[in-house]
């Protein structure tokens, strides 16, 4: 009997002390968590702007392929040829002159096209940017040719 009472008193100091261990965790972790809850918010902003470049860039390349296949030839222009077609640069035809473009419009729209891909005497090919696409340089010189008086 005496050892059945020890067991008991045992077992109950050992709910006990168990008891306000876990009393205590639960009470650590809540604590925790109410301190976590601010602190590692602001880590996380910390956080997401480390990341967000990443993003970002991703989100360029997106762009960039979306860019592809929706093409602004105005933009295309005033990146890579204004430079030149704007002021008439070393007798290049200058955008919106109907009269030094008539005699390109002339040739046609593949061959003006063509001259423009693969550069022709000073105009250098793809405007000198080698990144365009064909369809981005056939959009650009459209737009220019179209500008000054072509149906294209
Ligand atoms: C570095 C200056 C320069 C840049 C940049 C430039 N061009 Fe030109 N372009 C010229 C010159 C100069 C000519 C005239 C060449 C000639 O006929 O001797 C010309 C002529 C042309 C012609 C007429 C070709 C023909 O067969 O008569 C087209 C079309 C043309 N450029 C399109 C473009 C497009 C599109 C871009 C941009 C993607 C561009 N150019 C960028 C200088 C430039």
């Amino acid at each position: 009997m005496s050892k059945n009472s020890e067991l008991r008193s045992v077992i109950e100091t050992t709910a006990v002390v168990i008891g306000s261990f876990v009393a205590a965790v639960i009470l650590i972790v809540l604590l925790t968590k109410d301190y976590s809850s601010n602190e590692p918010a602001a880590e996380k902003v910390v956080d997401a702007s480390t990341t967000e470049p990443v993003a970002q860039v991703e989100v360029d390349d997106q762009s960039e392929g979306s860019a592809d296949k929706v093409i602004d030839a105005k933009q295309i222009i005033a990146a890579n040829c204004a430079m030149c077609h704007e002021g008439g640069l070393m007798g290049a035809p200058k955008i919106g002159s109907e009269e030094q473009w008539a005699p390109r419009i002339a040739q046609g729209k593949d061959t003006l096209v063509s001259h423009a891909i693969n550069g022709i005497r000073t105009m250098p090919a793809r405007g000198g940017n080698a990144k365009l696409s064909d369809e981005e340089v056939a959009a650009a010189v459209i737009d220019m040719a179209n500008a000054a008086g072509a149906n294209f």
